[in-house]
């Protein structure tokens, strides 16, 4: 099996390769027994196996009897301003307006006297800074700041500045220690899934400014386990279409949100609001099928953010797909000057899915201009043709989400979307329309005229944008401010900024 292959002499890494083995043996030959041999072997997990935990009224598919009273600031336009509050039973209750009279900015500092307090304090500051400097156009920090976002690629430049500004200062993310290699605390840091593991690496170092030290004083709590490493380890062998089948993939994720909300208070505090997954992995928004009543709050940051299955922009955070060549941080860069790009618009790609079948049934090989490839001739190189053609077709493949969009941002080339019911990652703070061009599945037969319509100062314009937002799709370890790592964390954190938790 792969999994012992990998094997390497530590002996902390056979052990994990011994479980891992142990687990796979356990899941191919007993998964439909749900007798709570599974979670013993995740050996951090000393708490009950989470199917037994199922009939306790929190964790069962019928909705609290609690609910907690949130407060929701309406971040739609980037304008942060207007209060919602919603009451959460599990099932989603109307988002009712506030007056603004109820939401006090400044509460008094000695009332401040348990952690909890003192968190909704901190967020209750930040939000008063941020409405602050939207009203202000300005903004105010204690550092020297090295960048000032700037200009219509923002919808909001001010209150995204200030938000960055008080997440740097603020923002603690507590890791939740439980579970083991391979399949917790641990994911692929290359190729189109890379993102998965440098961000758990990331988020996990010592060096992270956003690490907590302990989780009283979290903000958010990541649930570090790895979908795209569940499905390399447990879903081995396939040996028939029933292989496929999600149990495995639930029991594992429903057996770590149980161990974490017995264990300690967090979880049931904000019924899940403020705790968070992160993959990149196709199958990972399909965790939400194992109970969806328990994980309605639960954030889940996707490079699949497909609104058709299940995607809740305002919930959710979509995550930039990249493909990591092994070792390195992003793709070799090569870009022209915009007006040295000799290619009109260039892709090339499988016939991944029905989005491409109908791009290259329509353009494969048939226009100069449009260069449309699905294998790239010998001798021609990739990362050049992106770095000379002035667009390059971004269509989904079998997911929404395609790292295209990222190489072609790096390539300085403007990206265009097509796509359908994608969100777009971090479109509560970029303006898309100002870097790309998106095109619908049903005009890929005119993209040649729309792109040949595109006047050049346009271009020139889209091009200039495209450089410009580079450094949030950027990822560098450590992470670095408003690159990619610090937009992820920032969507979270305004997600986080927008409701209460009742203390
Ligand atoms: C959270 O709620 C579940 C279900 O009611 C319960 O089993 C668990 O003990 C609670 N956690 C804590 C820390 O009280
Ligand atoms: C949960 O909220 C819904 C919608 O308001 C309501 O109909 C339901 O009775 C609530 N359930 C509980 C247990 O409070
Ligand atoms: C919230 O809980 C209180 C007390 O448990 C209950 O009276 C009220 O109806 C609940 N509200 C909703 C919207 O479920
Ligand atoms: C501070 O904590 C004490 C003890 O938990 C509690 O009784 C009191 O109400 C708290 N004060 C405020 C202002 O919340
Ligand atoms: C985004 O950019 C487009 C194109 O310039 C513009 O029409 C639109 O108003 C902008 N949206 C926001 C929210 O700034
Ligand atoms: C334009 O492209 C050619 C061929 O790639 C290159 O040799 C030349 O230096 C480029 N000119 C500018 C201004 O970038
Ligand atoms: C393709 O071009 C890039 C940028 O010039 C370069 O770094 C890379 O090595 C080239 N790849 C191959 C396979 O030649
Ligand atoms: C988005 O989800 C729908 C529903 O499952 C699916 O039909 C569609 O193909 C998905 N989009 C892409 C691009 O995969
Ligand atoms: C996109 O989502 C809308 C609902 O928001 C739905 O009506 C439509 O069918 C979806 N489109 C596709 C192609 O899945």
């Amino acid at each position: 099996m792969e999994a012992l292959n990998s094997c390497r002499i530590p002996s902390h890494i056979i052990l994990t390769c011994i479980t891992a083995f142990v687990l796979i043996i356990y899941v191919v030959c007993f998964s439909n027994h749900q007798d709570g041999q599974l979670s013993s072997i995740l050996s951090s997990f000393n708490a009950p196996f989470l199917t037994k935990n199922i009939n306790s009224p929190r964790l069962s598919p019928t909705p609290f009897h609690e609910n907690t009273s949130l407060e929701r600031i309406d971040d739609q336009d980037g304008s942060i301003n207007t209060i919602h509050t919603r009451i959460i039973n599990t099932t989603l209750v109307s988002l009712a307006p506030l007056q603004s009279s109820s939401f006090n900015p400044s509460p008094k500092l000695h009332k401040v006297n348990n952690s909890l307090e003192r968190i909704e304090y901190g967020l209750a500051r930040a939000r008063a800074a941020i409405r602050e400097a939207v009203r202000s156009k300005n903004y105010v920090s204690q550092k020297k700041e090295t960048f000032v976002p700037r200009g219509p690629v923002y919808k909001n430049p001010h209150a995204f500045h200030q938000s960055h500004i008080e997440m740097v200062k603020r923002f603690k993310v507590w890791t939740y220690k439980e579970g083991e290699h391979p399949l917790v605390h641990l994911g692929p840091v290359n190729n189109i899934y890379g993102i998965e593991g440098q961000f758990i690496d990331e988020i996990e170092s010592l060096k992270c400014p956003f690490k907590a030290r302990n989780p009283e004083e979290a903000h958010a709590f990541f649930l570090p386990f790895s979908v795209a490493n569940i499905i390399q380890f447990i879903y081995k062998p396939i040996m028939s279409p029933a292989d496929y089948n999600r149990d495995r993939l639930f029991h594992i994720v429903m057996d770590y949100i149980g161990v974490v909300a017995h264990k300690y208070p967090y979880w049931n505090r904000s019924n899940g609001a403020d705790h968070f997954m992160l993959s990149c992995h196709d199958w990972a928004p399909e965790v939400s099928d194992a109970k969806p009543q328990l994980l309605n709050n639960f954030i889940r940051v996707l490079c699949n953010a497909n609104t058709t299955e299940g995607f809740r922009p305002k919930t959710d955070v979509s995550l930039p797909e990249i493909n990591l060549p092994f070792g390195k941080l992003g793709q070799p860069s090569f870009s022209e000057a915009p007006n040295n790009r000799t290619i009109l618009a260039f892709f090339a790609g499988g016939a991944h899915g029905y989005i491409r079948h109908v791009m290259l049934d329509q353009w494969k090989d048939k226009d100069s201009e449009i260069q449309v490839n699905e294998r790239l001739p010998k001798g021609l190189n990739y990362t050049q043709l992106m770095g000379q053609s002035k667009f390059c077709l971004c269509p989904s493949g079998y997911e929404v989400a395609s790292p295209r969009i990222v190489e072609a941002i790096y390539a300085g080339c403007v990206p265009v979307i097509i796509s359908y019911n994608y969100s777009l990652p971090f479109s509560d703070v970029l303006n898309w329309s100002e870097f790309s061009i998106q095109i619908p599945v049903s005009k890929i037969a005119e993209i040649k005229k729309i792109l040949k319509e595109v006047p050049n100062d346009e271009y020139l314009r889209l091009q200039n944008n495209v450089i410009k937002v580079q450094r949030h799709f950027a990822l560098n370890r450590p992470t670095k401010p408003f690159d990619v790592i610090h937009m992820v964390l920032h969507s979270i954190w305004l997600r986080r900024l927008n409701f209460k938790i009742r203390t």
